[in-house]
């Protein structure tokens, strides 16, 4: 598996993370876009949004269904730190829905640290309901790693 930049991302990895056409069409344009490769198969990919100063976001990441759970989204992950890092941001942030438990803990051993609650991002910015084990998706939870401080676990 090769990890590059890409500009033709998977429209179903990019809904598969996010299931708002809305909102991807927002940031998509402004974002660049990292793959994992199996030869010329995308099994797994990110976006990474420069959003304010010094601070970038990986706004988008998801892995393919029969793909997820063998490690391929923490190598992303670790890919986008260290790409952030070497870019010169400073902060890099990630948030995900408040029912989404797995994806939490998968951040946090990645070495993000929670840092608030957007209140109500998905029944402001959704047009309907969005279920996820059994629960409704309804705060953001934000997270972030200092880059200068922090290194994530090898
Ligand atoms: N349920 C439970 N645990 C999960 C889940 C889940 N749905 N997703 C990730 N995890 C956690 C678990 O701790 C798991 O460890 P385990 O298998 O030992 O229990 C670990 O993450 C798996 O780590 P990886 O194999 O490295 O991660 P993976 O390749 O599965 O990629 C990702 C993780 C990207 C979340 C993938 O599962 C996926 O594409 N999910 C659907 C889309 C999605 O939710 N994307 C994130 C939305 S937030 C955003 O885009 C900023």
């Amino acid at each position: 598996m090769e990890i590059r930049p890409t500009h033709t991302p998977l429209r179903e990895l990019l809904l598969l993370a996010d299931e708002s056409e809305a909102s991807v069409a927002d940031y998509l344009p402004r974002s660049r876009c990292y793959a994992a490769f199996e030869g010329k198969t995308i099994v797994g990919q990110y976006l990474l949004l420069h959003t304010r100063p010094f601070t970038a976001e990986i706004i988008n990441i998801a892995v393919t269904s029969s793909r997820q759970r063998q490690g391929i989204g923490t190598a992303l992950l670790r890919h986008a730190i260290g790409t952030a890092r070497v870019e010169g941001f400073r902060m890099l942030e990630i948030g995900t829905g408040d029912s989404g438990t797995g994806q939490i803990a998968l951040y946090e051993r990645c070495g993000f640290v929670r840092c608030g609650i957007d209140r109500d991002y998905f029944r402001r910015h959704y047009p309907s309901p969005i279920i996820e084990n059994g629960l409704e998706c309804r705060h953001m939870v934000r997270l972030r790693m200092d880059l200068h401080e922090i290194r994530p676990a090898e």
